[in-house]
């Protein structure tokens, strides 16, 4: 990712309320129900990739995960998960860092991406996600990755995404994964506005 871009993310989360910007959501009902389906225990190293100032990381300590990370690469969003969550912080793994340079030396056995990939839109870029993916995913890990859909917006927070529909967002993802199921979701937006998501869930061969 090029630094304006990053500074973007920094400034949004300066000056906007967490649950004012457009891909707020009171709960993280999809992203959960994708979680159960995977079936992986509480102890499963998950991680939020572009996690922003999402609840989800509330919701996975609240069901008992023990070993969560949340990866943005804007200090001030984890900064606001970090004072919600209060001491529960401290079970966190917080990272600020771009996923397109990226290098944790560990392995995740579940890898959450909600609305962050489909910013991602040069070759090289893409390319890198799945590098990171290739490398911090443990074989027979789970990808749960969610893009706006082919008829969904052009932009998100002002800046261009790549959408996808579900046979995209696998050729996307590569052969390297199994596809378990693709399906729409619709968000509501803060706003009012309905954003159609592809959703998938993958696992690594
Ligand atoms: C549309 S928001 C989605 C936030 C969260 N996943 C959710 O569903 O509420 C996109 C997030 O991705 C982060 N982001 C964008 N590009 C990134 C990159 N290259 N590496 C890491 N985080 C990135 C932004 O800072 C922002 O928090």
């Amino acid at each position: 990712m090029n630094d304006p871009q990053s500074a973007h993310w920094d400034t949004v989360y300066r000056t906007k309320s967490a649950d004012s910007v457009s891909w707020y959501q009171p709960s993280p009902d999809a992203s959960l129900a994708a979680i159960a389906r995977t079936g992986v225990g509480s102890s499963a190293a998950v991680i939020d990739i572009g996690g922003g100032a999402s609840l989800l990381v509330d919701r996975l300590l609240e069901e008992g995960f023990t070993d969560v990370s949340v990866l943005d690469t804007a200090a001030p969003a984890l900064d606001i998960v970090r004072h919600r969550i209060g001491a529960a912080a401290a079970k966190v793994d917080f990272i600020v860092a771009d996923i397109t340079h990226w290098m944790p030396q560990r392995r995740y056995a579940l890898w959450h991406d909600r609305a962050v990939f489909h910013f991602l839109t040069s070759d090289d870029d893409r390319a890198a996600y799945r590098r990171a993916l290739d490398a911090w995913l443990a074989p027979g890990g789970f990808l749960i990755l969610a893009t706006f859909a082919a008829d969904g917006p052009e932009k998100c927070s002002g800046l261009p995404v790549r959408r996808h529909d579900p046979a995209a967002l696998a050729t996307a993802v590569g052969q390297g994964f199994e596809t378990i199921d693709t399906w729409r979701d619709d968000h509501l937006t803060p706003g009012g506005s309905i954003q159609p998501f592809t959703w998938g869930l993958f696992r690594k061969r």
